[in-house]
């Protein structure tokens, strides 16, 4: 799960081009080279009308093992989409009807919607603090859902807590790990669905997600997305009925937009060669520089949130590119970001 860890996160840095003090990780991650690299090269290729789009294939696989190993999961059983809300509206649709689903406050909505839109079926969704989410499990829940990131504050969430009372009163956990995978060592085969966009922590172009489903859930999801590459052959089933589709989690893939994927599978690679264990220490270590900088007590977390009054004008006129969530900066530290980073932000600040 940790990865190969043959490239030091030192020697890797220099696989990354930022051209400002980027701590906006949180948004979008940065490319690193190779997957820089293998994006323009399938981009000239295109324009060129050089190849065919069966080359442009592979990555869809190659970056389906990579996500798998990532997070302890077994390939079969992770989807690859366009979106997290994609993803989870296939479970927002499977669960039965009056289903009822726990969530935090302040939930990204991607999550959450899914569920929401289904209350013409009953399905409600009941909101309570994160730190309680775990507590309020009880026999009425059909589902916890909760990002095991919070993307607005960064705060984790108490996940073993949360699965153990789940597991206790039959309920099924829906995770949104976006802003945890990349960064936190992640095992998904915890949960019975982990849902993951790329374009943040694991630093690659817009257009590409995965989830991890359980095969026990996977037979209670309809495919509703389902076309040719949803097929158990895929080249050779582009006409007619009957359905014949994957018997792995790939039935639930929808067709790939081709160089957003040509672009994921080398960050992910990269990822796991440099190790999310050593990523993990790194953003920690930088986190916790700026918290401490900030008078903060040291945190858990790679996302720093704190009321600091003018923080995006300071950020603004020193070129530091951070964002502002819920009125508070939300500074991300990442693979690429350094020591003079956060003191750079520090002295903007100061
Ligand atoms: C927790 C979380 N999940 C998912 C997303 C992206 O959602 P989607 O892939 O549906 O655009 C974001 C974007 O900010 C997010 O913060």
């Amino acid at each position: 799960m940790s990865g190969i860890r043959d490239l030091p996160v030192a020697a890797a840095q220099a696989l990354w081009r930022p051209e400002t003090t980027y701590l906006n990780t949180a948004s979008f991650g940065l490319p690193p080279e190779p997957a820089w690299d293998a994006l323009q090269s399938a981009l000239a290729d295109w324009r060129g009308g050089r190849t065919s789009w069966e080359g442009w294939t592979p990555a869809t696989e190659a970056a389906r093992a990579q996500f798998a190993a990532m997070t302890a999961a077994d390939a079969r059983d992770v989807v690859i989409g366009a979106n997290v809300s994609g993803l989870v509206g296939l479970l927002g649709a499977a669960v039965p009807d009056g289903t009822r689903v726990l969530a935090a406050e302040n939930e990204f909505t991607s999550l959450i919607f899914p569920f929401l839109a289904q209350e013409a079926r009953g399905v409600e969704v009941a909101f309570v603090p994160l730190d309680k989410l775990a507590e309020a499990v009880d026999a009425s829940t059909g589902v916890v859902a909760v990002s095991a990131v919070q993307s607005s504050s960064g705060t984790l969430a108490a996940l073993e807590d949360i699965a153990q009372a789940a597991r206790h009163h039959g309920a099924l956990t829906v995770v949104d790990a976006t802003h945890g995978i990349g960064w936190l060592p992640f095992d998904a085969t915890r949960f019975d669905a982990v849902a993951c966009a790329a374009y943040k922590w694991l630093m690659s172009p817009r257009g590409t997600a995965f989830m991890y489903l359980d095969p026990e859930l996977a037979d209670r999801v309809v495919p509703h997305s389902a076309g040719w590459f949803a097929a158990e052959d895929i080249l050779g089933t582009n006409f007619g009925g009957p359905l014949r589709l994957a018997g792995s989690a790939r039935r639930f893939d929808t067709s790939p937009a081709w160089f957003s994927w040509v672009g994921t599978a080398p960050a992910l690679e990269l990822i796991n060669r440099i190790g999310v264990d050593a990523i993990h220490e790194h953003d920690l270590r930088l986190a916790n520089r700026f918290r401490e900088g900030l008078g903060l007590p040291p945190g858990d977390s790679a996302i720093v949130t704190a009321d600091v009054p003018g923080a995006a004008e300071a950020f603004e006129r020193a070129g530091i590119l951070a964002s502002v969530r819920l009125g508070r900066l939300r500074a991300s530290f990442h693979v690429y970001n350094t020591d003079a980073d956060v003191d750079a932000a520090l002295d903007a600040l100061a």
